[in-house]
């Protein structure tokens, strides 16, 4: 059994996470929100409709009579003002107003997009989180942070505006297409590698049990992940600062991903922009090879690429130019995450475009070699 997570913003409680094999903790959700007599919208896409509407449906449908649903068509493409125009409409003719509300059933697409309509909608009605993928479980749902692409921009619009619940279901994860499974261990490594050496130990320990989906193994670490995280945005929930450690390896990593046209999945991008930032950190002296190396094989260890093929296809050049197009950049300057041994990351603005191009060559391997 697995205690609820309080989010406090200004040390008041603002939300719980919690966590249940089955989807029936949203009983208790609707009772502790009092909305049994309110509408309820569950915003899902065409995969997770597939697997897990009927039982969300089905338990949301016996504590509330009012419950509709909205169906788009899965993938990052969808997540755009268009969608959330339609989603505008579908409220509208349903006759939802300010007390009725969202139910977000999917991974880090839906629950960004739900939370941004939520935010919009009426000038702001409440969500609830629920995550279908490992990255939504330990990463996306938690924050406030909601949004949509704009013209080929990733969130380029967007709001922050916080979940009334996050609800957790780790069985859900058994229908997740094993690439996206291991894809959201990137975010999950990087969590220990930023924040905690001991998590980082556990991590490698129960690699095998984890990809197995050995339930209180993989329960065990969304949950530290959720602390983790928790951490972080309670104490810079608007991302003016500290909550910045959480881009450890998204520099480079948004890079390639932009690079490669989307192909890779982010995690496996956070991968291989995690290693650049170990080495980055190795060759400034802040970790140690053998720390380095430890790093590397525990993302090796999850499946996660460590390695790029070929240097005809990814152009370091590129790669580096990208990076300065990072919104997160600051008037130009990046804010570069590096980590002082595992536990301790920290930003730093002083990263040159030498050392990028290094760490890049580092992880490019040509004929199976990267010597
Ligand atoms: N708001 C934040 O703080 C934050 C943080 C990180 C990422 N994000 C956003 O999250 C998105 C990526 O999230 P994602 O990786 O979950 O992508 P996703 O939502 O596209 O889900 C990945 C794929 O898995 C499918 N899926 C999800 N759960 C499933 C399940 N249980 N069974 C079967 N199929 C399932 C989806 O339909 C989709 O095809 C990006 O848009 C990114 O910008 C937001």
């Amino acid at each position: 059994m697995f205690d609820a997570i309080t989010i406090k913003m200004d040390n008041k409680p603002i939300y719980d996470i919690i966590f249940d094999s089955t989807f029936d903790m949203l009983s208790k959700v609707i009772c502790d929100l009092d909305i049994s007599d309110r509408r309820i919208c569950i915003i899902t896409d065409s995969n997770v409709e597939q697997y897990h509407l009927d039982d969300v449906v089905s338990v949301v449908k016996r504590s509330c009579n009012n419950v509709y649903s909205f169906v788009f068509e899965a993938g990052e493409p969808r997540k755009n003002l268009s969608t959330i125009e339609k989603m505008y409409s579908f409220l509208i003719e349903n006759h939802f107003d300010r007390k009725d509300v969202l139910f977000a059933l999917g991974g880090g697409v839906v629950g960004d997009m739900t939370g941004f309509l939520a935010a919009t909608y009426l000038r702001g009605i409440r969500f609830v989180q629920i995550p279908t993928s490992l990255l939504a479980m330990v990463d996306s749902s938690i924050g406030g942070k909601t949004g949509v692409d704009f013209n080929g921009y990733k969130n380029m619009v967007g709001a922050f505006h916080m979940p009334s619940y996050v609800c957790i279901n780790p069985a859900v994860l058994n229908t997740l297409p094993e690439r996206e499974f291991i894809s959201g261990f990137a975010e999950i490594i990087k969590h220990s590698i930023i924040k905690d050496k001991e998590y980082f130990e556990y991590l490698k320990k129960y690699s095998e049990a984890a990809l197995n989906k050995d339930y209180e193994v993989l329960t065990s670490i969304i949950y530290k992940s959720c602390l983790i995280k928790k951490s972080v945005v309670e104490e810079d929930p608007a991302e003016k600062g500290i909550r910045a450690i959480l881009n450890f390896g998204h520099t480079i990593g948004h890079a390639i991903e932009k690079f490669s046209d989307f192909e890779l999945l982010h995690g496996e991008c956070v991968s291989l922009g995690s290693i650049c930032a170990l080495y980055i950190s190795m060759k400034r002296g802040l970790i140690s090879p053998e720390e380095y190396n430890s790093a590397c094989d525990l993302f090796a260890a999850y499946k996660l690429p460590v390695t790029l093929n070929s240097i005809s296809h990814f152009d370091i050049d590129a790669i580096i130019n990208i990076t300065k197009n990072d919104k997160k950049s600051d008037n130009n300057t990046i804010k570069f995450i590096l980590t002082e041994h595992i536990g301790n990351a920290f930003a730093d603005k002083s990263v040159s475009d030498m050392e990028m191009a290094e760490a890049i060559s580092s992880i490019i391997v040509i004929g199976g070699s990267n010597e």
